[in-house]
């Protein structure tokens, strides 16, 4: 039996209006505009409001996707959320979202695999709808991880940005399947490299902790740089060959945005021009889960994608978790 088809039916994405610039930074931390842009990229990020969690980033993003889907909230039947940084420990994202949206006919659930969140999500989002069991599913990546930062740590504070990007994925006849394909990745030796310390079962959170600040983002950049390469590289180059195509056919390369170097380096291993490797860090920082959801709204709305033409999204990030996917636009 051949297995249903994926559809993408429309994207979304939302950042908070305020706007911290590296030159804010430069006042709180021993920092300077200069170092951030030429070792990140990065020239400002966005900040979620204290009365703004995950979820309503999630939901402005949502309501986006399925006005451009032409679909009602009550048409979802799933509703998948990637965050590491979820309204609270439970219930899931997914529920607030879900009671944000009024989708009350939708499943919803939440996953974590940080910055590679997003492409975990499409591919079980794909798999759902391929059983036949789902017609209709949400998939959101957001964040507000401003929410887990240290803002007394230089080496972290300057790199992170809150928002949300969206996509709904429709059923569509068997043969038309708009994921070619997926390679996912995870090396779990290397979860002390980017985590928080304390706030989990391993480390209930104390006065302590909190003061010390273990419980936010705690990051070896430099190891992680070096892995986030290779991963991405190699996650790429499979998928590519999965799907039968080479870096000649991809129209954009669309990267997890965590550091400018990191994302030119991608590019020029995989021998796709620049002008094909799509960059907005300079503007939103590193968003995890949000950063390529984020960047495929924009290509998509700008007019930039056609029909027919392929996207090779990868992405890294904690865990350590990596991955690749070749979609026909
Ligand atoms: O989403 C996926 C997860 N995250 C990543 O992919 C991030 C991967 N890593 C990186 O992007 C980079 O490693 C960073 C941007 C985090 C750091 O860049 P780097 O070129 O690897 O710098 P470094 O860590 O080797 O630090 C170089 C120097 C150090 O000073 P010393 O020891 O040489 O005196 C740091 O203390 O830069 C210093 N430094 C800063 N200086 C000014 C670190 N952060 C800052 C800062 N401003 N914000």
């Amino acid at each position: 039996m051949q297995h249903h088809g994926v559809t993408i039916a429309g994207t979304g994405s939302y950042v908070p209006a305020r706007v911290l610039t590296n030159h804010d930074l430069a006042k709180m931390v021993e920092t300077s505009d200069d170092w951030i842009r030429t070792r990140t990229g990065i020239e400002e990020r966005h900040i979620a409001a204290a009365d703004e969690p995950t979820s309503a980033l999630a939901y402005e993003a949502a309501c986006r996707a399925l006005d451009a889907a032409g679909m009602k909230a009550e048409e979802l039947d799933y509703i998948l959320v990637a965050t590491f940084t979820g309204d609270n420990i439970f219930p899931n994202t997914g529920c607030y979202l879900q009671k944000r949206l009024g989708a009350f006919n939708a499943a919803a659930v939440s996953i974590e695999a940080a910055c590679t969140g997003f492409l975990y999500g499409l591919e079980l989002a794909a798999n759902l709808i391929r059983s036949g069991n789902y017609r209709n599913i949400l998939l959101v990546g957001a964040e507000k991880i401003s929410s887990l930062v240290d803002w007394t740590d230089r080496n972290t504070c300057v790199l992170f940005g809150d928002g949300a990007g969206a996509v709904v994925l429709k059923q569509t006849t068997p043969g038309h399947d708009c994921l070619k394909s997926v390679k996912l990745g995870a090396d779990g030796r290397y979860t002390d490299l980017l985590r928080t310390a304390a706030g989990g079962s391993m480390k209930p959170l104390t006065v302590e902790d909190v003061a010390s600040h273990q419980n936010c983002i705690k990051m070896e950049g430099r190891e992680v740089f070096k892995l986030a390469v290779n991963a991405m590289v190699g996650s790429s180059r499979a998928v590519m060959e999965k799907a039968g195509i080479t870096h000649d056919d991809i129209r954009w390369v669309i990267p997890h945005q965590a550091n400018l170097r990191i994302i030119s380096s991608v590019g020029k291993y995989l021998e796709v021009p620049e002008d094909k490797v799509y960059i907005n860090i300079q503007r939103y920082g590193n968003t995890s889960a949000a950063s390529i959801p984020i960047a495929l709204d924009e290509i998509v709305r700008s007019g930039q994608v056609k029909r027919g033409e392929y996207l090779l999204l990868t992405a890294f990030g904690a865990g350590l978790t990596w991955g690749a996917s070749v979609i026909k636009w």
